[in-house]
């Protein structure tokens, strides 16, 4: 949540420091869009702050208005309010004295610092946490004149999460961050650094990259990169290079980031599954250093994950189980965090995030491990946080994902948790080579057969325009088609405001079907009739069982399936597959239609309310 982008650059004062920020914050955006602002310092000791509510586009109109002075270093910041609502005041950067800081994350003694800060006579002008950080700053400036020692002090007293970046009017030439539990990395550039939440802030200037660790300070110069402990000890950064560019972080042509990433998809599984075998099609994953005799003995795996993460876990539960015979949980994070897991060295905790920073799902992998239990990593984004603090990580290779609804991250999380089950099969002797290639096969296919989905996408669009004023959708779901219901549910409600339910298809009986009433939506995902005829057999009579009491039918199934027919008032046919791999096309029709009647509604399917795409803090 919040992006920040910091930027040192010439010694001569120029438009670029603002350009840079600007430019990196409108690709932060998905992070946090409740208000924006940018500092910027100048030789000669101006320190200057525009920041403005709401979108990042009133901020450009106020500096377009009242045009800061040309500078050579800048901090801007896109908010996801936590202290304080969103308005011009609470936006940051806060200022004090001759220092502006930026912040992300949430100081969570910050009323005890303010009640010391207030009693010495400090008048407070936002309801903000971050201010006290800013007052904290300008003090110990004061007293040690370097704002490195001055951040390494405050970075100490500070409980809760933070990244915090800094300026001091006096020190035109530097930038100084800190991070504690809260994602920033250095871009490092010719003759110009740069700092960002991630590397989209930077993307277009540079992809040479350093990942901090925890608990660390870093001040960027414009030709130095120097990295302290919280105690002022040297420390290092890990180098790595992106693997992608700026052109892969912009709309292309569609209308939407989210429109662009549902078409990304099949480019996302293919680049998935990527080099994981060698020359004897063995699969490989180089990434999972975890010794093979701890993996052979895992007697539990439980996977733990947010939102569309955890949906991406649980149709992966299906598969291993299948292909494994080793017990899967899918928990959420944060409810496994908080209760007492029944976790230890045999059980292999697999942590699924797109963004690698999703702090509930940062708070149990932590939790996990000091219960005894190896965590291996599912993550979309290098250089962030849960891979670093895993004992493996399996990379999804899905590009930079900036629609806040999350969409080509599960079709990427669910392929890379297939290989994962794969790999545990062939190592734990489950799957003889020729049926982990049957079914890696299987999975090359996909790409091809996501596109064939796409490609008849049309008749759900316009579905999707009709229903604009609809009030309430249900999916319904059994079996690994359960999940595909309930993240069909999940992106409806997010981006069109839309009561949405997912349910097992099983349960109606018991409960739900007393929604259903003349006219109720209801989409159905119905199983392959050649996989267990029984599964298909009975979602059909569920069908039959909500139309007779007049609920519209919307049906997802396989082509060839004309069972389905008499009971549907719409039928999306997708291509036939095994039934493990159908969430990987079940679910596109389903995106798309939420992606379509939330643009139908005039939302902004990209930023929808109240959202950010990294959920930071718990
Ligand atoms: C929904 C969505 C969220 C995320 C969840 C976990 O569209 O995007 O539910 O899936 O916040 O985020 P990551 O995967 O970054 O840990």
């Amino acid at each position: 949540m919040c992006g920040i982008v910091g930027y040192v650059g010439s010694a001569t004062a120029s438009e670029r420091p603002l350009e840079v920020a600007i430019e990196g914050l409108r690709r932060l955006e998905y992070r946090g869009y409740d208000s924006a602002g940018v500092a910027l310092v100048g030789p000669g000791g101006s320190l200057e702050v525009a920041k403005k509510a709401g979108k990042l586009a009133n901020l450009v109109e106020e500096l377009d208005a009242r045009p800061l002075a040309a500078a050579t270093v800048a901090i801007g910041h896109t908010r996801w309010a936590t202290h304080g609502g969103p308005t011009d005041a609470n936006a940051h950067p806060h200022v004090s004295g001759k220092v502006a800081v930026i912040h992300n994350g949430i100081v969570e003694n910050f009323h005890v610092l303010k009640d010391a800060l207030l009693a010495d006579g400090v008048e407070f002008r936002s309801e903000t946490d971050t201010e006290v950080v800013a007052h904290l700053l300008a003090r110990a400036y004061d007293a040690t004149k370097d704002l490195t020692t001055a951040m390494q002090q405050v970075a100490r007293t500070l409980h809760g999460t933070f990244t915090l970046l800094a300026v001091h009017a006096d020190a035109p030439d530097t930038v100084v961050g800190a991070r504690h539990d809260s994602p920033l990395v250095v871009g490092l550039g010719d003759g110009e650094n740069f700092l960002g939440s991630d590397v989209a802030a930077f993307i277009s200037h540079t992809r040479d990259a350093l990942e901090l660790g925890q608990d660390q300070v870093v001040t960027i110069t414009p030709t130095a990169v120097e990295v302290t402990t919280f105690a002022g000890e040297a420390a290092e950064g890990r180098h790595y290079t992106v693997d992608w560019d700026a052109a892969a972080a912009e709309k292309g042509g569609f209308r939407s980031f989210m429109d662009k990433e549902i078409h990304d998809q099949p480019q996302a599984v293919a680049d998935t599954l990527l080099g994981r075998t060698d020359t004897r099609g063995r699969l490989v994953l180089d990434e999972i250093r975890i010794d093979e005799s701890v993996l052979r003995a895992v007697d539990k795996i439980v996977v733990i994950a947010c939102g569309t993460a955890a949906y991406a876990g649980q149709v992966a539960k299906y598969a291993i189980e299948h292909w494994c015979r080793v017990p899967v949980e899918v928990e959420l994070a944060h409810e496994f965090r908080y209760r007492d897991p029944v976790v230890d060295e045999r059980t292999l905790v697999v942590a699924v995030s797109q963004s690698g920073e999703t702090m509930d799902t940062l708070m149990a992998v932590r939790h996990a491990r000091e219960q005894g239990a190896k965590v291996l990593a599912i993550v979309n984004t290098h250089g962030s946080t849960i891979p670093r603090e895993s004992d493996a990580v399996l990379y999804t290779h899905a590009g930079p994902e900036i629609a806040v609804a999350s969409t080509k991250a599960f079709l990427a999380q669910i392929t890379a948790a297939y290989l994962l089950g794969l790999y545990l099969a062939q190592l734990r002797g489950n799957k003889y080579a020729d049926e982990v290639t049957e079914i890696l096969d299987e999975l090359r296919a996909m790409p091809e057969k996501i596109q064939q989905v796409l490609d008849r996408a049309g008749r759900v669009r316009e579905i999707a325009r009709w229903m604009a004023d609809t009030q309430s959708v249900l999916f319904l779901g059994r079996h690994v088609g359960y999940p595909v219901a309930m993240e069909g549910a999940l992106k409806l409600k997010e981006l069109a405001y839309i009561h949405a339910e997912g349910f097992a298809a099983g349960e109606l009986k018991h409960g739900p079907i007393a929604l259903i009433e003349p006219g109720q939506p209801v989409f159905v995902v119905v199983p392959s009739p050649r996989g267990r005829d029984s599964l298909h057999s009975k979602v059909v009579s569920n069908i039959q069982e909500i139309r007779a009491r007049g609920a519209r039918t919307i049906v997802i199934a396989e082509d060839g399936d004309e069972a389905v027919r008499p009971f549907a008032d719409e039928v999306f046919y997708v291509p036939q597959t095994p039934t493990l791999l159908a969430p990987l096309l079940a679910v596109v029709p389903l995106q798309v239609f939420a992606c379509e009647l939330a643009t139908a509604k005039g939302l902004d399917v990209d930023q929808p309310r109240n959202l950010a795409k990294s959920v930071t803090v718990e």
